[in-house]
C-alpha cells in the first residue's frame, strides 16, 4: 500500500534553543536561507507523498505564514523583475496540501500523533520530527515506505548514536543491531546506558500502523511525564511485527546547538555560490 500522508509534529517549545524560540517557533530556525520545517516538508514531497499535516500549536502562526501564499511579497518581486526569489516563494506555497491541527496542551510526542487520527483514517502514515534533519541521496521517508512495502508493518528509522548517547533518545532492543532491517524486540524511551539494549536510535523517521491511534488512547505518561510514541510504539511491537531499518544519510539534530551548528557549516559547504568563500573563511579560522 502506497503512503500517501505524512504528519509533522511541530508543537513542542523548542526549550533547547532559547532565546531564540521564545517568539519563533524553532521549526523555523534556517539553515543558512531555508527554515528546517521545509527541508522536512521538502523531503516527504521528494517521496511522493503529497498530504501533509503539521500539527502546532499557540506561537506556532509563522509555519502557516510560511506555507500560505504571500501576494505582497509576490507583487514586490515581480515588480522589481526579482524572478528567481519570486519563483523560490511561489514554489513554496505550492509545495504540497498542507493541512494544520493544534495540539492544545504540550502532553508528548504521542499525544501530539494522537491528534492526527482523523486526517490519517485507517491507513499506515508517515511521521517526521523536524528536530531531525537528514542529508541523503534518497528522502528518507522514501527510504522507509520502501520497506514498508516489503514487511507490511511499522518501520522506524534508526542509526546507531554510540552508546554515551542512548538517554537521549528512543532505543532499539533487537537480536543484531548491525543489520539494516531487523525485527525489534522492544523500544524504550531514553532509558539509563545500562538499561538499553543497544546503541540503536530511532531519529524521528517512522512508518506507522494505525492501530499505534487506540494504543496511544491508553498508554499511560512515561519518560519526562509525557505520553511518548516510543511507549505506544512498544506496546505495538507486542501485537505485530515493528521493523528498526538503519537509514542511509547525514542525520543532524538540529534542536541542539552544537548539531544545529554543524548542519548550517555542512549545508552552507554544499552550496555552490558559498562553498568556496565559506571554505577560505574557515580554513582562516584555524591561524
Ligand atoms: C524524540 C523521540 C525519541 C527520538 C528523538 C529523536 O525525542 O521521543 O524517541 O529518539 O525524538 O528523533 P525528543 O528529542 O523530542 O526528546
Amino acid at each position: 500500500m502506497k503512503i500517501k500522508k505524512a504528519v509533522i509534529p511541530a508543537a513542542g517549545m523548542g526549550t533547547r534553543f532559547l532565546p531564540a524560540t521564545k517568539a519563533m517557533p524553532k521549526e523555523m530556525l534556517p539553515i543558512v536561507d531555508k527554515p528546517t520545517l521545509q527541508l522536512v516538508v521538502e523531503e516527504i514531497v521528494e517521496a511522493g507523498i503529497e498530504d501533509i499535516l503539521i500539527i502546532t500549536g499557540r506561537g506556532k502562526g509563522a509555519i502557516e505564514d510560511h506555507f500560505d501564499k504571500s501576494i505582497e511579497l509576490e507583487n514586490l518581486l515581480r515588480d522589481k523583475g526579482k524572478d528567481e526569489e519570486l519563483e523560490e516563494v511561489l514554489k513554496i506555497s505550492s509545495l504540497a496540501n498542507i493541512f494544520y491541527i493544534r495540539q492544545k496542551e504540550p502532553l508528548g510526542l504521542g499525544h501530539a500523533v494522537l491528534c492526527a487520527r482523523q486526517f490519517v483514517g485507517n491507513e499506515p502514515f508517515a511521521v517526521l520530527l523536524g528536530d531531525d534533519i537528514v542529508y541523503a541521496d534518497e528522502p528518507v521517508i522514501g527510504q522507509l515506505a520502501a520497506v514498508y512495502d516489503e514487511k507490511k508493518n511499522t518501520v522506524v528509522g534508526c542509526q546507531r548514536v554510540g552508546w554515551e548517547n542512548v538517554h537521549k533518545y528512543g532505543v532499539v532492543d533487537t537480536d543484531d543491531p548491525e543489520a539494516s532491517v531487523v525485527k525489534v524486540k522492544r523500544l524504550t524511551e531514553k532509558p539509563e546506558r545500562s538499561e538499553a539494549g543497544s546503541d540503536l536510535a530511532v531519529l524521528g523517521r517512522y512508518i506507522i500502523d494505525p492501530e499505534i491511534f487506540e494504543i496511544i488512547e491508553t498508554t499511560k505518561p512515561g519518560a519526562g511525564g509525557e505520553i511518548q510514541l516510543t511507549d505506544a510504539l512498544n506496546i505495538l511491537a507486542s501485537r505485530q511485527p515493528v521493523w528498526a531499518y538503519t537509514f542511509e544519510g547525514r542525520r543532524y539534530d538540529v534542536g541542539d546547538k552544537l548539531g544545529f551548528l554543524e548542519a548550517t557549516v555542512e549545508y552552507a559547504l554544499r552550496r555552490k555560490e558559498l562553498s568556496e568563500e565559506f571554505k577560505s573563511y574557515l580554513t582562516s579560522l584555524k591561524d
